[in-house]
């Protein structure tokens, strides 16, 4: 063969199931109380397999199993390219390991995957640590968010091209928390550029109580559910440091305005509104929300752990504080009467 291009490779990779079923081989296998359960094949044919588990013997599709790797390390791995095995189980198992580690972050290759801890690890975002992750390569320390947005800033400067990051999961999963890391790195390496006494990172964190005003509700399972997606811009000058921020919500889920079913709730702001003080009741022709059309289709109203009367006075001190002045509330204030 004539090699026209030396030194240059065409790699074309693949993966398949192999047979999982082997006799004595161990597997993972589906359960419907721990999701995946593990055990050896004692008996298999063309189309079922009978795996001996811990606690009980199981019959499944051959096709169902899925291979264990019996050197699975303790602790897991730090990137999930790692594993022997890239499948469900096999990803489970090594978030399950890590986090009862207390080690929430791990990697896919360029992608952090974060699991939400629910209680305050304030150890792993110290100025310290940021000074750590400032210039170390990508994936030679712990899995972070910082390590994330280290590698983003410095892409920026170094080839002069707007970067994006994309921070996504379900309800709970702590996507405003992993965002404000992200913003607290970036505003360590970009300095902190002050207007009007207030760093604009602080404006940024600040516009948060805002949009969860308008765009956080009550559903079925969680009582402060955030329904829209939002896309914060953060400016950088050509010294790499901070000269602006701008945030988009976007994906409002706005059928959810004009038609409520019972057990939730509309957006918040409307029975913020309605909880003003008396003269701004008056002034917007506002009343209880058992008289509006929009609200009435749900027999809920008030949440036990919220406010509505003090979340509106904080709302509108939280506008004040992002920049919009008082005309710009009262005219946003005029479109819901
Ligand atoms: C709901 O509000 C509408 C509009 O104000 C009103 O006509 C209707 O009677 C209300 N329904 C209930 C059940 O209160
Ligand atoms: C959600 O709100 C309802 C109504 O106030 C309350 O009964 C329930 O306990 C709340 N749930 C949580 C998890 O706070
Ligand atoms: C709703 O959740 C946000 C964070 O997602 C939090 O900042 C806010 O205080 C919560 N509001 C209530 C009323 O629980």
């Amino acid at each position: 063969m004539v090699e026209k291009f030396p030194g240059k490779h065409l790699l074309i990779g693949f993966s398949g199931i192999i047979s999982n079923a082997a006799l004595g081989s161990l597997v993972w296998v589906e359960d419907t109380d721990d999701a995946w359960i593990d055990g050896e094949v004692v008996e298999a044919n063309d189309d079922d397999v009978k795996v001996n588990c811990q606690t009980k013997t199981v019959v499944a599709k051959a096709n169902a199993v899925y291979p264990k790797d019996p050197e699975f390390p303790e602790l897991g791995v730090d990137d999930m390219t790692k594993l022997a095995y890239l499948h469900e189980p096999g990803v489970l198992l090594n978030l399950k390991a890590r986090y009862n580690a207390n080690e929430i972050y791990t990697y896919t290759g360029n992608i952090l995957i974060a699991v939400n801890p629910f209680k305050r690890l304030p150890h792993l975002y110290g100025n310290d640590i940021m000074e750590q992750y400032k210039g170390s390569d990508f994936g030679d320390l712990s899995p972070h968010p910082f390590a994330v947005a280290d590698s983003a800033y410095r892409k920026m400067i170094n080839e002069g091209v707007s970067q994006a990051i994309l921070v996504s999961g379900e309800s709970g999963a702590g996507k405003t928390e992993s965002t404000k890391m992200l913003m607290q790195y970036l505003a360590f390496m970009g300095g902190k550029a002050q207007t009007e006494g207030r760093s604009v990172e602080q404006q940024v964190l600040e516009s948060n109580p805002v949009l969860e005003a308008f765009g956080n509700a009550k559903t079925v399972k969680n009582n402060n559910s955030s329904r829209f997606g939002k896309f914060v811009e953060i400016q950088f000058n050509h010294m790499g440091r901070i000269s602006g921020a701008a945030i988009r919500t976007y994906l409002l889920e706005r059928s959810r305005v004009c038609q409520v079913s019972d057990p939730e709730r509309n957006y918040h702001c409307f029975y913020m509104l309605c909880a003003a003080p008396e003269q701004e009741i008056e002034r917007y022709k506002l009343g209880e929300p058992s008289t509006f059309h929009y609200l009435n289709q749900s027999n809920c109203y008030s949440l036990s752990a919220l406010d509505d009367a003090k979340e509106y006075l904080a709302t509108r001190k939280a506008m004040e504080v992002v920049g919009i002045s008082s005309e710009e509330q009262v005219r946003f204030g005029g479109h819901f009467t």
